[in-house]
């Protein structure tokens, strides 16, 4: 009996130890720039961990440093914890092996810290928005009834793609509309998801968000990722989805607590905003070499009385936000773009979720005109080069733009800033179509290919944008800024630099009651 209950004791101590080795075990591995010197490493596991600890060296056989947190955290519907460890006092522009505790694996992980302000050594990014979970919950090779653009059996898709090419790019930028997780709702109503209930919604939405964080993590455990607010992060419905053939318009209401408000995205990421003076992953900026690199929210806290897309009383009946102080977005970003030091970092780079010159109906749900209203002054005033969107599943590549006019130097030193939207990157619903004909303003568009944007930084003085086709890895379009980029003197930009002149807004600024323009 007695050598019984020892055998019992000694199988339940590797029963338990088995179910902590499980459940402790690192998933949806994620890196993100922290400062010039530092790394945020994050992981999800599916227990609490008191300490999350990441291990780290120069030598892939060494990882003799180590840094903790007491980061670990979750919200009500989640089957995971999110921990976060940052990394200081790094060496910039530093190839470092990683691990992480109670790993399965033996062989490290990398990352290399960014290139300083001021290093104007040519390199690579890519952009990415609106990519979702691809396969049986998201983009595979058939839809429900009413989604479109399936893949071609053994078509590449993005993710694949972003994999095919990670060792040509620094980073990977992600500008909103993360994982689709909301629209499982829609994938139930259109027969993909069949049978799934209300009541199992909030489990698929989790099992949407941990495949599509796995599936990143190849691409993400190797290259920092840096993501901005969409609107497909506020909720857990699409945004009021309605199924028509049983006559009901579902509403944020059927959220689970902790499926709205950008709840899984704030627990998911820890982007640099205390680096850089932001607002958690809402916005933020860093630098990279000779590029300034600011992540803007359209989806909350445009402020100037205007109410954001996604937030109480917007058109995408979120109901998220607002998530600081009215005007606290525009006087940070006036601030942050006044303090470009553009001897070192001449190039600044701005992503922001939804489009404002994009070829599509007047419709309040694709064009963000209180976001041209907000950012667009401020764009021009600080002699932002590119502005980055999405949203719009489609891309668009326009002419450096203000006030509706293209730039008459084009992309010959231009005075306006460029404006380019890829959408395009793929997930459940496809591609949209775009309104023809296209824009006076619009200079290349497509809306038949699923892709990525690639950035090349070739001197101080000229940017390539390239579209990446995901399904067989050539250019789709190519385009080069050729920028002057004074940096002493009168004549720099449009010379305002200083607190905006809101009066200055094409419309006259905000209604005085605040409000959607459509
Ligand atoms: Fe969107």
């Amino acid at each position: 009996m007695a050598i019984f209950k020892t055998l019992a004791f000694a199988l339940s101590l590797a029963t338990a130890a088995l179910a902590a080795t499980n459940g402790t075990t690192p998933m949806q591995i994620r890196l993100a720039y922290a400062g010039p010197t530092g790394m945020m490493v994050s992981w999800n596991t599916y227990e609490k961990l008191d300490s999350p600890t990441v291990y780290y060296g120069a030598e892939q056989n060494s990882l003799t440093h180590s840094a903790s947190s007491s980061v670990s955290v979750t919200y009500q519907t989640s089957t995971t914890y999110n921990n976060h460890v940052k990394i200081s006092g790094l060496r910039p522009n530093t190839k470092y092996f990683y691990n992480l505790e109670y790993t399965n694996t033996t062989t490290p992980y990398s990352f290399s810290t960014p290139r300083v302000a001021g290093d104007h050594t040519p390199y690579v990014t890519a952009v990415v928005v609106d990519l979702g979970t691809m396969g049986r919950d998201g983009l595979t090779t058939f839809v429900g009834k009413g989604a479109a653009s399936p893949l071609a059996p053994g078509e590449t898709n993005t993710i694949q793609s972003l994999q095919n090419f990670q060792d040509q790019f620094e980073f990977l930028m992600h500008d909103g509309d993360i994982a689709y997780a909301d629209y499982w709702l829609k994938e139930e109503i259109q027969g993909f998801l069949a049978n799934t209930t209300i009541a199992e919604g909030a489990a698929v939405y989790e099992r949407i968000l941990n495949d599509f964080y796995d599936q990143m993590t190849e691409v993400t455990s190797l290259k920092p990722y840096m993501v901005g607010p969409g609107n497909h992060e506020a909720n857990c419905d699409n945004g009021g989805t309605k199924d028509k053939a049983k006559n009901i318009s579902y509403t944020v209401d059927i959220c689970m607590p902790g499926q709205t408000n950008f709840t899984g995205y704030r627990n998911h990421f820890r982007m640099p905003s205390a680096e850089s003076g932001g607002v958690e992953n809402f916005w933020y900026s860093y630098d990279y070499g000779m590029t300034h690199y600011v992540q803007i929210d359209t989806e909350t806290d445009l402020g100037h009385g205007f109410i954001a897309p996604d937030e109480p009383g917007g058109p995408e009946k979120e109901d998220s936000g607002p998530f600081a102080l009215m005007n606290q977005q525009t006087d940070w970003l006036a601030a942050d773009l006044a303090a470009v030091n553009r001897a070192k970092t001449p190039w600044i780079v701005v992503a922001g979720h939804r489009p404002w010159y994009i070829s599509v109906a007047n419709a309040s749900s694709d064009v963000c005109w209180v976001c041209k209203d907000v950012f667009e002054p401020i764009f021009l005033n600080y002699s932002v080069d590119l502005v980055l969107s999405g949203h719009v599943h489609a891309y668009e590549r326009n002419a450096p733009m203000f006030n509706n006019q293209p730039d008459p130097n084009e992309l010959n030193n231009p005075t306006f800033p460029w404006y380019i939207t890829n959408g395009a990157a793929g997930h459940y619903d496809g591609l949209d179509t775009l309104d023809r004909p296209f824009q006076n303003y619009s200079r290349y568009a497509q809306d038949s290919a699923y892709g990525w944007s690639r950035l090349s930084f070739h001197n101080s003085t000229h940017l390539t944008q390239d579209f990446i086709a995901s399904s067989n890895g050539t250019v789709l379009d190519s385009a080069t800024l050729y920028k002057e980029h004074k940096v002493s003197g009168e004549g720099y930009g449009n010379g305002h630099h200083g607190k905006p002149n809101w009066p200055m807004w094409p419309h006259g600024g905000p209604p005085a009651s605040g409000g959607w323009k459509v």
